[in-house]
């Protein structure tokens, strides 16, 4: 396949336009390669060749049929097209149409028409011109970007001037509004999403043609209208009111308060407070439930806020590096209600808007194999009911518990099963098995304990503690292990746990010697469920605690 990628935009290289027809291209590519095509693409930057103006004096219809009478690069493009199997047009919208440059491009096509009148079969106009060459099974699709909030209603010309000369429903088309968006690295996240769309519509194109599924996401608004325009608006860097320059720090906190999701809003105003450590500067972003607004002046009292060199602040958001790891190391500090860091990605993240569908940020984990992510389920289910069940009767009990071990890779067969899982189901079967045979449940179950607090304790000098291999998918995934605030909660918990087991094992065994058997239904019971609400509670106040530098 011999794809023509026409970039169209005077910007080149630089187009936003080209970002998406790359991706395009890339999907085709892959696809076709992938059908065992070979693929060539011809890239050709109108900006860099010199195509002048069609002259209309028809030489190419009457003197030199098929020639045109100017001679530049314009004869190569008409070669090139000709040959093609796919042209991909990319181009900005300027004024509701193509660029001047590419205009003067389609108006010296005129040699690869015929001089006669024809019958016009493309439904559209009053008349038309056979093509000179057999160009019916080159395939066309235009790509472009243009500046207000949507492409709805803006392509109308363009849309007329290919129906002519293309014929009307012989092309696809990729345009999308919101394109100097393209250009911000701190948006990478949505942009990249709509890129990999792109790039799938490319590849269903190379199949024969795009899905509605994909078709409704690639029209789907990178960004709401109101975020957007206040997104533009911040982006030239411009006040508003005064017409003066902005500090760089003040244009880049007015683009993170126009990111604000009011539909995260819960039940209270919030002030987030930026003190930037090496520009000097604060900034306030009121956020409600009607939108946010910054203020300069300072004339709010904070409830969360961050102190942070302002290029450390503009690489996270860049995605250079990540907000929590940073954190992690104190390389920004929070005071106040930190309830805000960490729902940052549904008040200000790529999540909180656009499609609205929310960023996979388990699907390193989960995608390939089409399992859901572990379940500390899975892990606990043996154990509780061995220590239940082998309670109330060792003989019978056991047999329940191994029931149990052998039933429960089925009942969590969605669930990822992973080494604890494992673990657990061999040494609660074993012990079901101790229990059944000797009939000494009471060993049986403290001798679960120890082995069970064993397990925490060793996953401690291990590269992720237990916890952190079944919670992390609610913190980014594998990302949550550079997070040292995520993984020193998670190994101080793990080894609580862990102790906490060995002593239930320790004083269960002299409580029993002691003739105190039957308190510990109680304390085995209460002390665990008292561990559980310290869990909860440990994991707010440690982030919290270490994110405002103590
Ligand atoms: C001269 C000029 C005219 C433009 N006209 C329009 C327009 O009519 N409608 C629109 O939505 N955007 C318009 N834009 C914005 C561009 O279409 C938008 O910035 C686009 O993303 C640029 O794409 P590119 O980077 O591929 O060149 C115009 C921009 C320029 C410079």
């Amino acid at each position: 396949m011999k794809i023509l990628l026409i970039n169209g935009s005077p910007k080149g290289k630089k187009s936003n336009s080209l970002r998406l027809a790359a991706s395009f291209v890339e999907g085709v590519k892959l696809k076709a390669e992938g059908n065992g095509e070979e693929v060539t693409v011809d890239e050709v930057e109108v900006v860099s060749l010199k195509i002048s103006a069609c002259r209309g004096c028809f030489a190419c219809w009457k003197n030199t049929p098929g020639h045109c009478c100017i001679k530049d690069d314009m004869t190569s493009i008409i070669e090139k097209e000709i040959e093609a199997d796919l042209v991909v047009w990319s181009f900005p919208l300027y004024y509701f149409n193509v660029p001047g440059m590419l205009k003067n491009l389609i108006d010296r096509q005129l040699p690869m028409s015929l001089p006669f009148m024809s019958e016009n079969t493309n439904e559209t106009g009053s008349g038309g011109h056979d093509a000179r060459y057999d160009m019916k099974n080159i395939r066309h699709v235009l790509i472009s970007t243009c500046g207000f909030y949507s492409a709805k209603g803006n392509y109308d010309s363009v849309t007329k001037m290919f129906d002519h000369f293309l014929g009307k429903g012989n092309y696809e088309t990729i345009f999308c509004g919101q394109g100097e968006l393209f250009r911000v690295d701190e948006l990478s996240d949505r942009i990249n999403q709509y890129l990999e769309t792109v790039k799938k519509a490319g590849s269903e194109y190379a199949d024969g043609k795009i899905s509605d599924e994909v078709s409704n996401q690639l029209k789907t608004l990178l960004y709401p209208k109101d975020v957007f325009e206040k997104l533009a608006d911040a982006d030239w860097g411009i006040n508003k009111e005064t017409g003066e320059k902005e500090a760089q720090d003040l244009t880049f906190t007015r683009q993170m308060a126009a990111l604000y999701n009011k539909n995260s809003f819960k039940g209270k105003n919030r002030v987030l407070e930026m003190f930037y450590t090496d520009t000097g500067h604060t900034y306030q972003i009121l956020l409600t439930k009607e939108g946010s607004e910054l203020f300069t002046d300072g004339s709010l009292k904070a409830t969360t806020r961050v102190e942070t060199p302002f290029e450390l602040w503009a690489s996270i958001s860049r995605g250079e590096i990540e907000g929590a790891e940073a954190l992690g190391k104190q390389l920004y500090t929070v005071t106040g209600d930190f309830s805000l860091m960490m729902d940052w990605d549904k008040i200000f993240g790529s999540d909180a808007v656009g499609s609205g569908e929310a960023f996979d940020s388990d699907a390193e984990s989960s995608g390939t194999s089409g399992l859901k992510n572990p379940s500390m389920t899975t892990m606990l289910l043996p154990w509780i009911s061995f220590w239940i069940a082998v309670a109330i009767n060792p003989l019978i009990g056991s047999i329940a518990a191994m029931a149990v071990c052998a039933f429960v890779p089925f009942i969590m067969r969605k669930n990822k099963l992973i080494i604890w899982d494992q673990l657990s189901i061999a040494a609660v079967a074993l012990l079901s098995a101790v229990a059944h045979f000797t009939g000494r449940g009471e060993l049986a179950t403290n001798a679960g304990y120890l082995i069970f607090g064993l397990f925490w304790l060793v996953s401690c000098f291990t590269k992720e503690p237990l916890c952190a291999s079944y919670v992390k998918y609610s913190y980014g995934g594998n990302k949550a292990g550079k997070n040292p605030l995520f993984m020193n909660a998670n190994y101080i918990l793990a080894a609580c746990w862990g102790s906490l087991y060995i002593l239930t094992a320790i004083w269960t065994f002299f409580l029993r010697k002691a003739g105190f058997g039957n308190i510990l239904l109680i304390i085995n019971n209460l002390v665990p469920l008292a561990m559980g609400l310290f869990t909860g509670w440990f994991v707010k106040w440690y982030p919290a605690w270490k994110a405002s530098g103590k």
